[in-house]
């Protein structure tokens, strides 16, 4: 999604804001641009479609030069990708970038049109820089100016603004949108992620909504909604810049997944003491409010809702407490019913993504009794800012656009769930705790080991080489991870993939099945085996090229129609399903190398949807 850099600094700021760029590409843009005022106090620009690259090759040719400017990584959804739709956008004296989006843009174009503004984009960003423009004319600052307008803007906005007027200062403000400031020895910064600024600074402070900031190279001043001038914390990030490094792999999802061992061991590190699960490990006051809930519903977007999928299975049969999971953008626009003693729980990676936040929002407004419980990668996150308890995975920086390792310390962090409401609710006694911590104790091992196949499923993955369409099928909790398999290759395959559970396919998918569509089946040696072997039978007997992944008990043969994977020995309800993701994960990275594809930026897709 959209990102921003921008800084006030003592010296030419053009390298940063291009080196901050590069930090924002994983996020996903399909243009990018930079603007910085000039010695002459004249606002000078360079934008381009595609990569940041192509960008470079134009500063090449007409170098940029200031010590404040502001950039911007678009991904289009105002206006297609074009030079003249991308970020900055300029008015008179003024210059803008914006992430989200101005959902009454076409009234105040209209307004704007009247008042003789010419529009040099199709974006909905472009309004904002014409309304400052136009406050200027009555307002005395530039940071009175975007208050005045930032009241007139409906929907989402993650601004920086700076005015050849006022060479000294650039303002920031947000609204669902997130934006930091980075507070650096050689100047002060503003974006829309910290990774865009670990090699200027680890201090960082994170905007609310509605705060507006001004940021001068020696003073920042923040005011609120208000316009009171208020105080935000500083935080220190302990994200490393070298953990956005690929190291020895070649893409980021392949040093991801090879990371896995290690985010699943630091995830449980200090949650598990004396073979207990440490139910604080949730908050303070997890302990009093699990005591009292009688419903779950976890809410989330992509691979977090496959995360949220599993956990059903676990909560309902683990821990007896009835458990929805839904969609964040479909729960977020119905009208639910929310029961008392309800624990509303998001899954997120990022903590930004627009239709989790809103539906939180939207789930505080229907039932105010709710607590909400907020599974996230990034401290200080908007998700988590406004949630009651928070758990955060330790999965580190996920760069690559699909979500490998943040999905199985979710599941990491849910099964440690499980047991502390379990255990509080008296549905789990000391035995079935202990199974589920030694379970959990041996998981990198496990997962390391499931790592090994990775040769094996290199090879697998050629016969996918000329294919369009595939399936996954699973049972139970391995229905939520056929879903994950099948997302992870069509998002970085671009190979139409869907997912079953393996009952279903009688009921209308069994038309598809031919030799030309490839069947994955995840098939552990559970109570739903039997079953699924039929269903795998079903399938074989209309040609299909079918890839089984089973463990050394699920006892199912290789034929020439049906290549069968070992993927690890007998597991637990707990550990299987993390384990089985793992070949899942290579298959869709492996595939995505023989066709060819861009595996760590996919076409389309942004890595934080922060608009709706
Ligand atoms: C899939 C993927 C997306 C995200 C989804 C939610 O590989 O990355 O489907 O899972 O956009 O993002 P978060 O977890 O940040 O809320």
């Amino acid at each position: 999604m959209c990102g921003i850099i921008g800084g006030v600094t003592n010296q030419n700021i053009t390298p940063l804001l291009l080196s901050g760029l590069k930090n924002l590409e994983y996020r996903g843009y399909d243009s990018s641009g930079i603007v910085v005022i000039s010695d002459k106090r004249l606002l000078e620009r360079q934008r381009s479609v595609g990569r940041i690259a192509n960008l470079e090759k134009k500063l090449i040719i007409k170098n940029l030069h200031g010590e404040i400017g502001i950039a911007h990584t678009r991904w289009a959804t105002h206006g297609k990708p074009s030079d003249e739709n991308a970020h900055p956008h300029i008015s008179n004296s003024i210059s803008i970038v914006h992430n989200g989006i101005i959902e009454n843009y076409v009234n105040l174009k209209n307004q704007l049109i009247t008042k003789g503004y010419e529009f040099t984009s199709d974006t909905d960003s472009e309004i904002i820089a014409h309304s400052i423009d136009f406050a200027m004319k009555t307002c005395k600052s530039l940071t009175s100016a975007v208050q005045k307008v930032v009241k007139t803007l409906e929907g989402s906005y993650g601004l920086g603004v700076i005015s050849s007027n006022f060479p000294n200062k650039i303002i920031a403000a947000r609204k669902g949108s997130p934006l930091i400031i980075g507070v650096g020895k050689k100047g002060n910064y503003i974006s829309s992620d910290q990774m865009a600024l670990l090699s200027e600074t680890n201090k960082f402070i994170f905007l609310e909504d509605h705060d507006i900031a001004e940021i001068k190279i020696d003073q920042i001043k923040i005011f609120d909604m208000n316009s009171n001038q208020v105080e935000r914390p500083i935080v220190i990030s302990n994200i490393k810049a070298g953990e956005v490094d690929k190291g020895k792999y070649s893409h980021f999802m392949q040093k991801e997944i090879f990371e896995q061992p290690q985010a699943i061991r630091d995830t449980l590190e200090s949650r598990i003491t004396n073979d207990k699960v440490n139910c604080s490990a949730f908050g303070h006051n997890a302990e009093k409010i699990f005591k009292s809930i009688k419903h779950i519903q976890i809410v989330a977007c992509g691979t977090s809702f496959n995360a949220g999928l599993v956990a059903k299975y676990w909560f309902e049969d683990i821990s007896k407490i009835p458990c929805n999971v839904e969609v964040a953008s479909e729960y977020r626009y119905r009208r639910p019913i929310l029961l008392d003693k309800t624990l509303f729980i998001t899954l997120s990676q990022s903590g930004e993504t627009a239709d989790t936040i809103e539906a939180l929002k939207s789930a505080k407004k229907l039932n105010r009794s709710i607590n909400s419980l907020c599974i996230c990668n990034a401290a200080e996150s908007s998700l988590s800012r406004i949630s009651d308890l928070v758990f955060l995975t330790h999965a580190g920086p996920e760069i690559g656009v699909a979500s490998t390792k943040s999905f199985t310390t979710q599941l990491v962090a849910m099964a440690l769930l499980v047991c502390s409401i379990g255990k509080l609710k008296n549905t789990i006694d000391v035995d079935s705790e202990n199974l589920i911590v030694q379970g959990l104790k041996k998981l990198p091992g496990l997962v390391n080991d499931a790592l090994l196949s990775d040769s094996a499923i290199k090879s697998l993955a050629k016969s996918f080489k000329d294919k369009t369409s595939s399936l996954f099928l699973g049972r139970g909790t391995m229905y939520a991870i056929a879903l994950e398999g099948a997302l992870k290759l069509k998002e970085i395959s671009y190979i139409h993939a869907e997912a079953y559970p393996a009952g279903e396919l009688k009921h209308g998918p069994i038309a598809l099945i031919d030799e030309d569509m490839p069947v994955v089946a995840v098939a552990p040696n559970d109570e739903l085996l039997v079953k699924l072997k039929s269903n795998l039978n079903e399938v074989k007997s209309r040609g299909s090229q079918m890839i089984v992944f089973e463990d050394e008990k699920s006892n199912i043969k290789s034929l020439d129609s049906m290549k069968v994977f070992q993927v690890t020995s007998n597991l637990g309800r707990i550990t299987a399903p993390i384990i089985f993701t793992i070949p899942l994960q290579l298959l869709s990275y492996h595939v995505a190398l023989v066709k060819g594809t861009d595996v760590d930026k996919p076409r389309n897709l942004a890595k934080s949807v922060t608009v709706e």
